[in-house]
């Protein structure tokens, strides 16, 4: 199985690593496949997604997709940032391997789960 060059970038120097103290908005997801895990925080300023960190407990792929996701929803509104989609994160990488499809599935999750959490805080 070989990984293409945007996938090793952003597996060797994930973007966006951590965890933002005192987040607006926090999401977390599992994948029921192979029980990995992601968690995203975000800061959010007029409607703008103005900082997002995650951290996951994943493989390889799963880190290349959460740096990924990362790096396309800062700075977008938070209805711009609901319409990523996972398929999105995976062309935006240059496709995945197909046994690691699934490892695709949680970013944009996550995400999006951050993002609820933070308009659901909001009521
Ligand atoms: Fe679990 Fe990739 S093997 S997300």
């Amino acid at each position: 199985m070989a990984y293409n060059e945007a996938i090793m970038d952003h597996f060797s120097k994930p973007r966006n690593v951590g965890e933002i103290e005192d987040p607006d908005g926090v999401g977390e997801v599992g994948n029921p496949v192979c029980g990995d895990m992601m968690k995203f925080t975000i800061k959010v300023k007029d409607d703008r997604l103005d900082d997002v960190k995650f951290l996951t407990f994943g493989c390889g792929a799963a880190i290349a997709v959460s740096s990924k996701v990362s790096e396309m929803a800062k700075g977008k509104t938070l209805d711009e940032a609901m319409q990523i989609t996972n398929k999105d994160v995976a062309e935006a990488l240059g496709g995945l391997p197909g046994n690691k499809m699934h490892c695709s599935n949680l970013g944009a999750d996550a995400l999006h789960k951050a993002i609820e959490d933070y308009r659901e805080r909001q009521k």
